[in-house]
C-alpha cells in the first residue's frame, strides 16, 4: 500500500471534514453546508462508505486529499504531510523525487531565515538592527519574528546555501532559484551565473499557518530609502511553496487569539502587524499591501466570522468594493473598517498613543456604513441625481448580504440617509434584484433545490439526465429497462451521454452493475468519468436515499419520458430548420424534391413519437 492509500484507509473522511464544518448524519451518509461556496441549505454530501464527498451547489468533489487541498490551499504532497500524522502513518517518502523537492525548498527557506537572522546580529547588520530598535522593536521581538538582514553583497546567501544542505545532497542552482532566493544572470560572462535576489535589505520571514517559512518580504535599507528604485519592499516571487494570494502574514501567530476572541484585525504592512502584536493585539494579520483576496477571506473564515480592516484610508476606499470584500459580505462575514486618527498607519498610531488605536478598533464602522460615507463624500445629497447614483451603488453591496433582516436594516437606513420613503426604496431594490438576476432556469426541483448554485445553473435536461443516471446506479435493477427505452444521444450534455454509453457497454458485457468494478472499468477505459460516477452516486444518496423500488421506478419512467420529449422537440426544430434551408435553395438541384420528401417523413415520425409521449 502506498503512503497515500494507507493514510486514506486509516482516516475517516467524515471526521476530517468535521474539523472544518458541522456535518449531519442523513441516512447512511452525511450532509453539510458547503464550505466552498455560500449556501443556506446543505448540498454538500459525504459518503463514509466510499470515502468521497461532493457538493451539488458548486460541483466540487473528491476524496479526503482533495478536500484538504482545496480547503487549505495545499498541494497533494502538503496535504499528505498534513494528514499522515492524523492517520498515525509515518511517511515512507515513497515518491522521493516529488516529495523531497518541496521539502528541500522549505529547508532552503529555513536555512536562509537563520542566515539572515544571524547577519542581523553581526557587525554587518548593525545599521539595520539600530533602525529596528529605533522603530521601537525590542530584542525579543526581533528574535520572535525572526527578523534578519541580507548583506550588501551579490551572492553571499547563494554561496552559503551551496555549502551546506540541512540534510542530503548539496542544493542545486535550480533548487535555490525555485526557492526564489537567487536569480539567474541574463548573460553570464566570466562571473558566476546566479545572484542573490535580496541584498542590503531588512528581511521579514513570511510563514504559512504551520510555521514554515515560505517567503520573505524585504525592506530597503533605510539609508537608501530615497534613492532605491526597486521599491520600499520587495517580495519573494510565487514559488511552489508560496502563493501570495493564499497567505496572510502572521496568521500562524494570530490564529489562536483570533479563535479565542472570535475576531481578527487585518492590517496592510508587516511592521503594522508586528506593532499590533507588540501592543497586545495578538489577533492581527497583514495582507502585505494588497487588496484582500477571496482565498485570504476563506483562510480567516476558518477562525472567525468577524474582521476589521485597518488599512491605509486611500486603499481602504479603493478596496471597499473589491472582490475579496464582496465575497466576505456574500459569505455573511461581519466586516468592519477601522478609521485611524490623522490617517496614520497602525504602527504610527500605536507609537503615538496606543489608546487611540484601541478606541479606533472598538469604534470600527460596518463596511456598508463606511462604503456609504466613501461614495457620498463630497456629493450634495439634496440633488436627485446624486441620491440615485449613491442608492444604486449601495444596492449593489446590499444585494450581496445574504441575510434578509440585515438587508432590511440597510434599506431602511438608506431611505433615511437619502430621504426616500422606505416602501419606495424597498420596491426599487426589488426591481434592481430582478433586473440583475434573470430567473434561474427552474429546474427539476420538487425539493426546492438547488438554492443558490455557485456554479452555472443546470439546464433542465442536464439535471434530468443526472437524476436518471444516479437513479439507475442506485437501483441497478432498472438499468436494463432504461437502456431499452433511452438512447445515449437523448441524454445531455456530452459527459452524461458518454457516461451513459459507457454504462451500456459495461452492462452488456457483465450483465450486472457493481460500483468497484465499474469504477475500475472507467479508470481504465474512460479516464475522468470516474469522477462523474462518484458525483452521481452521491446525488442518488442525497436525493433518493429514502426511495424504495417502486418510487424509483415511477421516477425513472417519468424522467425517461421527459428526456425523450426534449430530444424529439430538439429533433423537430432541427428538421424544420433543414426544411427551411432546402426550401430556400429551392427544388432546383437534382434530387431536391426527394430531400424535401425525406425531411417531411422524418418530421412526421418525430411528431408522432412526441405525440405518443404527451
Ligand atoms: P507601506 O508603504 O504602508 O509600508 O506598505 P509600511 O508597512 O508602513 O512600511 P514602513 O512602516 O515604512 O516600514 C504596506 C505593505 O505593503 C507592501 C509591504 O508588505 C508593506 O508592508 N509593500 C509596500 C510592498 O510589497 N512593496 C512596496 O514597495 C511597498
Ligand atoms: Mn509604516
Amino acid at each position: 500500500m502506498s503512503d497515500s492509500e494507507e493514510v486514506k484507509s486509516k482516516l475517516d473522511i467524515v471526521e476530517v471534514i468535521r474539523e472544518y464544518v458541522p456535518v449531519k448524519a442523513v441516512g447512511a451518509n452525511f450532509q453539510a453546508v458547503c464550505p466552498f461556496h455560500n449556501e443556506k441549505t446543505p448540498s454538500f454530501v459525504i459518503s463514509p462508505d466510499k470515502q468521497i464527498w461532493h457538493c451539488f451547489g458548486c460541483s466540487r468533489g473528491g476524496d479526503v486529499f482533495t478536500f484538504v487541498m482545496e480547503k487549505e490551499g495545499l498541494s497533494f504532497v502538503e496535504a499528505l504531510r498534513l494528514l499522515a500524522p492524523k492517520a498515525g502513518v509515518t511517511l515512507k517518502h515513497e515518491n522521493p523525487e516529488k516529495f523531497s523537492k518541496r521539502s528541500r525548498i522549505l529547508d532552503i527557506m529555513e536555512i536562509a531565515g537563520k542566515y539572515y537572522a544571524h547577519i542581523l546580529k553581526s557587525v554587518n547588520g548593525k545599521v539595520a538592527k539600530e533602525y529596528l530598535v529605533n522603530r521601537g522593536l525590542k530584542e525579543e521581538t526581533i528574535e520572535d519574528w525572526r527578523l534578519g538582514y541580507s548583506p550588501d553583497s551579490w551572492s553571499s546567501l547563494y554561496e552559503f546555501l551551496k555549502q551546506r544542505p540541512l540534510i542530503g545532497n548539496k542544493y542545486s542552482d535550480e533548487e535555490i532559484v525555485a526557492a526564489g532566493l537567487a536569480i539567474k544572470k541574463e548573460a553570464s560572462g566570466s562571473s558566476r551565473g546566479y545572484y542573490d535576489r535580496f541584498r542590503d535589505r531588512i528581511m521579514f520571514p513570511i510563514w504559512d499557518v504551520n510555521n514554515n517559512i515560505v517567503a520573505f518580504t524585504a525592506r530597503v535599507n533605510p539609508e537608501k530609502e530615497k534613492t532605491e528604485k526597486m521599491g520600499k519592499y520587495i517580495n519573494s516571487p510565487q514559488t511552489e511553496i508560496y502563493d501570495k494570494s493564499r497567505i496572510l502574514f502572521a496568521l500562524n501567530k494570530a490564529k489562536n487569539a483570533i479563535r479565542k476572541l472570535d475576531f481578527a484585525i487585518v492590517v496592510e504592512g508587516q511592521m503594522d502587524a508586528i506593532a499590533c502584536h507588540n501592543h497586545g493585539f495578538a489577533n492581527t494579520v497583514a495582507s502585505s499591501g494588497t487588496a484582500l483576496t477571496t482565498e485570504q477571506i476563506t483562510l480567516i473564515k476558518r477562525f472567525t466570522n468577524n474582521l476589521a480592516l485597518a488599512f491605509d484610508m486611500d486603499s481602504a476606499g479603493q478596496m471597499a468594493a473589491d472582490r475579496g470584500i464582496k465575497e466576505a459580505l456574500a459569505q455573511n462575514m461581519n466586516l468592519k473598517v477601522i478609521t485611524l486618527p490623522y490617517g496614520k498607519d497602525p504602527d504610527d498610531c500605536l507609537k503615538n498613543n496606543p489608546d487611540d488605536f484601541k478606541k479606533a478598533v472598538e469604534e470600527a464602522s460596518p463596511m456598508l456604513d463606511y462604503y456609504f460615507g466613501k461614495i457620498s463624500a463630497g456629493l450634495d445629497l439634496n440633488l436627485l441625481d446624486n441620491k440615485i447614483s449613491v442608492r444604486d451603488k449601495m444596492f449593489e453591496m446590499i444585494d450581496l448580504v445574504p441575510n434578509n433582516s440585515e438587508q432590511g436594516y440597510w434599506l431602511k437606513k438608506m431611505s433615511e440617509e437619502l430621504d426616500f420613503s422606505e416602501p419606495d426604496i424597498r420596491e426599487e431594490f426589488k426591481k434592481y434584484q430582478k433586473a440583475k438576476k434573470p430567473d434561474l432556469n427552474n429546474a427539476y426541483n420538487k425539493n426546492g433545490k438547488p438554492e443558490a448554485p455557485a456554479s452555472k445553473p443546470l439546464v433542465r435536461e442536464e439535471l434530468l439526465s443526472e437524476l436518471l443516471l444516479s437513479l439507475i446506479i442506485k437501483f441497478p435493477e432498472f438499468i436494463g429497462y432504461c437502456l431499452e427505452s433511452l438512447d445515449p444521444e437523448q441524454t445531455y450534455p456530452l459527459d452524461n451521454s458518454r457516461f451513459y454509453k459507457t454504462l451500456i457497454i459495461y452492462y452488456n458485457k457483465s450483465a450486472l452493475f457493481d460500483y468497484e468494478n465499474f469504477h475500475k472499468y472507467l479508470v481504465e477505459n474512460e479516464a475522468g468519468l470516474e469522477n462523474l460516477l462518484d458525483k452521481l452516486i452521491l446525488l442518488g444518496e442525497k436525493d433518493f436515499y429514502a426511495h424504495n423500488h417502486d418510487e424509483a421506478k415511477s421516477e425513472i419512467i417519468k424522467i425517461i419520458v421527459e428526456l425523450k420529449k426534449y430530444s424529439y422537440q430538439k429533433k423537430i426544430k432541427q428538421i424544420e430548420k433543414a426544411m427551411l434551408a432546402a426550401e430556400r435553395e429551392g427544388n432546383k438541384e437534382v434530387g431536391g424534391g426527394e430531400k424535401m420528401e425525406r425531411l417531411m417523413d422524418e418530421l412526421k415520425s418525430a411528431t408522432d413519437e412526441l405525440k405518443k409521449l404527451i
